[in-house]
C-alpha cells in the first residue's frame, strides 16, 4: 500500500548525481522537508524552538563554521514528566576539506542556516495515537552540524573549519542535564542515519552521565552501515569513512577496546563494536536501506554503464539478478547481525522495506499505513521491547513479501 505522501520526494532526487559527500547531506535536507511537509496535515501547531547552546564557544563546542550549535526541546507532562527522548539528527558526513566547505553554508554546518522551529512527528510527536508509549515524554533534537556523528575533535586552521563533534556533544549534555534531564528516570537515545551512528558511539557514555538508577537505553534508526564492498568489488564505503576518521579527528571518541585491535576508522563501523556496548540497544533498520544501496553497495560511480540506474533507485525496477544482489546486501546484514540477535538485552527491527530512517515520521512510525512485522509497528516493537514487555526480534522476509511497505521510489519523475 503506498503512502501517497512519502511520494513527495521529488527535490531531493537532484542531489544523487552529485558527489557522494554532497548527495549524503542532501538526503536529509529532503528527508527533513519531507518530515516537513507530510506531518504539517496532521500536526499543524506543533512547532518546537531552536535552542542554541550557550556558552558553546568558551568550550570550542562550535558548527563546522564556528558557530553555536542547537537543539529543539519541548518539556515532558504528566506522567512523563522525568522520562526523556533524545533524537539527533542525520545528514551523511564529509570527509574532506572541500565537502565540508560545502557543508558549512548549510543547516548541516552552521546554526545560521537551521530553521527556528521544526515539527515534532514519530518518535517526537505529543500524540498519544502517533506515539503510544513515549508520547508525554520530555523530547529533544539535537541539530547535527560538526559532520561527523558528533565524534570529531580537531580544527583546521588554514581553511576556518572547526570538527568538534566531540564536543559538541559533552556541552549539549552538560546543558541538557541543568534543565532536568539529571533527574531522569527513563530515557531513550536515539537518532536516525548518522544520527543512528552517533547514538551507538555514544551510547554508554551517556549512561554514564545519568543517575545510576534511570532506566536507559539506545535506539539506532539506520545506523547500522555495513563494510561492504559496492557491486564493483571497491571498499568505497570503507575508504570514505577512514578519510572522515582521520580528517576530523574521530578516533579518540570511538570504542577503546576496537581501537586497540584494529584500525581506527574500521571502529566507525557499528559491527566492530556493538559487542561492547553496554547499555541495552534496539536497531531498526531496512534490509534494502536505500542509502547503503545508493552510496555503499551501488554509488553512481561504481556504475559506469548505468545499468543500476533505476534499480538503485527504485527497488520496483530491480532486474531478478539485480534483486538477488539486493538479497546478497540483506544477507550480509543478517549474517552480521547474528551475534547480536543473540543479546538479550538488544531488540530489533529489520524490515524488508526500501527505506532509511523510520523513526521520525508518524507515517512510518505508526501509523495505518505504518511498515509492520508480525502486525506490529515499529513504535510498538520498541516500545514492547523498552518495557520489557516481550523480546523483540523482529526480521521480516525477504522483499517483496511485505505488504506493508511503503518502498521509495527516487525515479518517477524523471
Ligand atoms: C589552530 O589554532 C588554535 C588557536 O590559535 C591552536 O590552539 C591550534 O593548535 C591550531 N591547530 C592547528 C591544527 O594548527
Ligand atoms: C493487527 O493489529 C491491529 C491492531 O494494531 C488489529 O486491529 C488487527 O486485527 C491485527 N491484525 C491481525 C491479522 O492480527
Amino acid at each position: 500500500m503506498a503512502n501517497p505522501r512519502l511520494r513527495l520526494l521529488l527535490p531531493w532526487r537532484k542531489f544523487s548525481k552529485r558527489d557522494w559527500a554532497i548527495a549524503a547531506f542532501g538526503f536529509t535536507i529532503f528527508f527533513f522537508a519531507l518530515s516537513f511537509t507530510s506531518t504539517k496535515t496532521i500536526a499543524p501547531l506543533d512547532l518546537v524552538d531552536l535552542t542554541l547552546v550557550r556558552h558553546a564557544k568558551d568550550k570550542g563546542a562550535v558548527c563546522l563554521d564556528g558557530s553555536a550549535p542547537g537543539y529543539h526541546f519541548r518539556s515532558g507532562f504528566g506522567s512523563g514528566s522525568n522520562n526523556w527522548v533524545l533524537h539527533i539528527e542525520g545528514g551523511g558526513w564529509c570527509n574532506t576539506v572541500a565537502s565540508c566547505l560545502i557543508r558549512k553554508t548549510t543547516a548541516l554546518g552552521s546554526s545560521n542556516y537551521m530553521e527556528r522551529q521544526v515539527r515534532f512527528s514519530g518518535i517526537l510527536s505529543h500524540d498519544s495515537s502517533q506515539n503510544p508509549d513515549f508520547f508525554d515524554w520530555n523530547k529533544v533534537k539535537l541539530r547535527y552540524c560538526d559532520g561527523a556523528s558528533f565524534a570529531g575533535n580537531s580544527q583546521k586552521n588554514e581553511t576556518q573549519l572547526f570538527f568538534r563533534g566531540q564536543r559538541i556533544w559533552e556541552a549539549v549534555m552538560d546543558e541538557l542535564l541543568s534543565i532536568g534531564l539529571s533527574n531522569a528516570k527513563q530515557v531513550l537515545l536515539s537518532g536516525c542515519s548518522a544520527g543512528g551512528l552517533a547514538t551507538l558511539i555514544h551510547c554508554d557514555d551517556f549512561r554514564g552521565i545519568l543517575p545510576k538508577d534511570a532506566t536507559v537505553k539506545c535506539l539506532a534508526d539506520a545506523g547500522f552501515f555495513l563494510d561492504e564492498k559496492d557491486v564493483t568489488g571497491n571498499r568505497r564505503i570503507r575508504s570514505f569513512y577512514s578519510d572522515v576518521v582521520h580528517l576530523q579527528g574521530v578516533a579518540n571518541s570511538l570504542d577503546k577496546d576496537c581501537v586497540g585491535r584494529m584500525e581506527p576508522s574500521q571502529c566507525f563501523f557499528p559491527q566492530e563494536f556493538i559487542k561492547n556496548i553496554k547499555t541495552p540497544v534496539f536497531l531498526v533498520n531496512p534490509a534494502y536501506d536505500f542509502w547503503q544501496i545508493q552510496y555503499v553497495l551501488i554509488p553512481a560511480e561504481s556504475d559506469p554503464s548505468g545499468k543500476w540506474a533505476k534499480c538503485r533507485l527504485s527497488i520496483q525496477k530491480c532486474s531478478p539478478a539485480q534483486i538477488e544482489i539486493l538479497h546478497g546486501f540483506r544477507n550480509s546484514m543478517l549474517k552480521t547481525l547474528s551475534e547480536f540477535q543473540q543479546n538479550k538485552d538488544g531488540g530489533m527491527f529489520i524490515n524488508s522495506c526500501f527505506s532509511h530512517c523510520q523513526t521520525l515520521m508518524t507515517e512510518t512510525w505508526h501509523s495505518p499505513y505504518s511498515p509492520r512485522i508480525n502486525n506490529k509497528t515499529i513504535a510498538e516493537s520498541v516500545g514492547d521491547w523498552y518495557f520489557n514487555r516481550k523480546l523483540v526480534k523482529q526480521i521480516d522476509c525477504p522483499y517483496p513479501c511485505n505488504p506493508t511497505c511503503s518502498n521509495m521510489d527516487f525515479t518517477w519523475h524523471r
